[in-house]
């Protein structure tokens, strides 16, 4: 259920030219305008700095030579040249990192981007070092941060289920190296400890998205993660089906009573040492393990990708494993609803009312809009355990991929915490967009029989993501800043590997919550 090995990562500030290392990874950037278009091949093509020692190995031609094996220095962009000596490494690899900027350094995102593709390109090599462009100035953290876990994360791959070995599959790589211009700086060895923290939790809740769902249904995810969060130190508590129900949590029984694989909620608490700063966050995701449907039951193309419904719980589950491992000043407890969402004789239907953990009475129309049902019971018990800030993230709706897109998340809630969700993910490069919970789409939703609808009585899809939100928002309390982070998009992928992201799970967004909840230990 794990991936085989972790990447290696490390510091080095000795000359690149020199590391003994299986390739070596520069920066080229695309030059546009009248000098490019002027000076031939070779002008339309920059070297990006950290490439200095390597170039001056190749006597000026650096440029030249990768310009005619075709390199234009595009986002992306991954062009290998044999060194036949001129360097220790027998293999220089150039990413490109698009038109060089007017700062100092690429943005943080394109340095992730670029060291995610490199390594993923150079799986087969052992040993690779990246000598990509970095702020010479001591506070290079956000960049250094960036080729850290962009590293990482490219040297991401799932160990799968394949009986044989694999011939033409290679290895990804091993071992990294970064050069940095000083290698013993604490700084800069803290970023590297930060993104090993940071990046194993990605990995980890990629390892649990893309696992299969008959191997990960609500009873195996909740020892798996119950028992990582012992191993590092977490408060954890676990409630099965019969605590689900003698505790009134009507919607996760509602959900899971279809499945012969019973329903769980997973608690785990993080207690800061010396008492915090005296703010509490609480997270929520959604842990559908699998989800059919239901009754109203999805059509089967494409149905598999529904493994990753559980996205939301998989991402904080790990969230929390980074912050035990950071260390932040703050209290947080996570709360992951797990349920598989099966047709059956015991399937919850359309029609049913369902009394809530907040004793709030809800009328099912579609047994499809699962997560809304596991998500408000987990949401009213995180406040009813009471907390200043409740972050809720799950894969909820196919309209968040219709307004979004596949990389956007949306952030529904307390509008200034949707803002500071929005600042968060830009930092790591997970964007998210805030959207309105409008007054019109709670009224469409408005019940004949009980308290609320389950989503627009008329069965209009206008609005859906926001439907989503503003269903959940009947679960949170008063006193709560409240955000809904719907990631349907961007927590899963489905097209070809790009820059750090690897087919399937991409662990959005573990990043942003370790960051939100390291911004509330420091900003309240
Ligand atoms: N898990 C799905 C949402 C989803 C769709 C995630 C595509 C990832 C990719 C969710 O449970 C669902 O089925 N939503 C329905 C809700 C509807 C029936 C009210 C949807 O969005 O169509
Ligand atoms: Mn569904
Ligand atoms: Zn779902």
């Amino acid at each position: 259920m794990t991936s085989p090995r972790t990447t290696n990562l490390s510091l080095v500030d000795t000359d690149p030219a020199e590391l003994a290392v299986d390739a070596i990874v520069i920066g080229v950037h695309s030059q546009t305008g009248e000098q490019g278009a002027t000076s031939g091949l070779a002008g339309t093509l920059l070297l990006a700095s950290g490439a200095e020692s390597i170039a001056a190995a190749f006597d000026g031609k650096l440029t030249e030579t990768l310009a005619l094996l075709g390199a234009t220095g595009g986002p992306g962009e991954v062009i290998k040249l044999a060194t036949l000596g001129t360097v220790t490494a027998p293999l220089v690899t150039a990413v490109g990192l698009g038109p060089e900027p007017s700062g100092a350094a690429p943005a943080p995102e394109t340095l992730r981007r670029a060291a995610g593709a490199a390594i993923r390109a150079l799986a087969g090599a052992p040993r690779v070092a990246l000598a990509l462009p970095l702020p010479d100035d001591a506070d290079a953290s956000a960049e250094l941060r960036a080729v850290a876990e962009g590293a990482l994360l490219g040297g991401y791959r799932f160990a799968g289920y394949k009986t044989r070995p694999q011939p033409t599959r290679r290895e990804p790589v091993a071992e990294v190296l970064i050069a940095v211009p000083d290698a013993g700086d604490a700084g800069a060895q803290a970023e590297v400890a930060r993104a090993q923290a940071v990046a194993g939790a990605v990995r980890l809740s990629r390892d649990w998205v893309n696992t299969a769902p008959n191997e990960l249904r609500p009873p195996s995810f909740a020892d798996a993660v119950a028992s990582a969060a012992r191993e590092a130190g977490l408060g954890v508590e676990v409630l099965d089906e019969a605590a689900l129900a003698a505790g009134g949590y009507g919607g996760i029984v509602a959900v899971g009573q279809g499945s012969e694989a019973p329903p769980r909620l997973v608690k785990l608490t993080y207690t800061p040492q010396g008492g915090g700063n005296g703010k509490r966050v609480a997270l929520v995701g959604k842990g559908i393990t699998f989800d059919t449907g239901g009754i109203s039951i999805k059509p089967a193309q494409g149905m598999w990708e529904m493994k990753s419904d559980m996205a939301g719980a998989a991402a904080v589950g790990a969230a929390m494993l980074a912050i035990a491992a950071l260390k932040p000043t703050v209290a947080v407890s996570a709360y992951l609803p797990m349920a598989e969402n099966m047709p059956s004789g015991t399937s919850y239907r359309p029609g049913d009312v369902i009394t809530m953990f907040n004793g709030k009475r809800v009328e099912v129309l579609n047994t499809d809009a699962e997560g809304r049902m596991i998500l408000g019971d987990a949401m009213a018990r995180a406040c009813a355990d009471g907390t200043d800030y409740l972050f809720e993230t799950s894969t909820l709706t196919g309209g968040q991929v219709i307004s979004l897109g596949k990389r956007m998340a949306g952030v529904m809630g307390t509008p200034q915490l949707c803002d500071r969700v929005k600042v968060a993910g830009d930092a790591v490069g997970e964007p998210a967009w805030p959207m309105p919970l409008p007054d019109d789409v709670r009224k469409g939703m408005e019940s004949d029989v009980a308290d609320i609808s389950q989503v627009n009585a008329g069965m209009d899809r206008a609005g859906h993501m926001l439907q989503g939100g503003v269903f959940l928002r009947e679960f949170v309390t008063d006193d709560v800043a409240w955000a809904h982070i719907d990631i349907a998009g961007p927590g899963y992928h489905s097209g070809e590997p790009t820059g750090y992201w690897t087919k399937g799970g991409t662990g959005v967004p573990v990043r942003t919550l370790v960051q939100l909840v390291e911004d509330v230990a420091t900003n309240g």
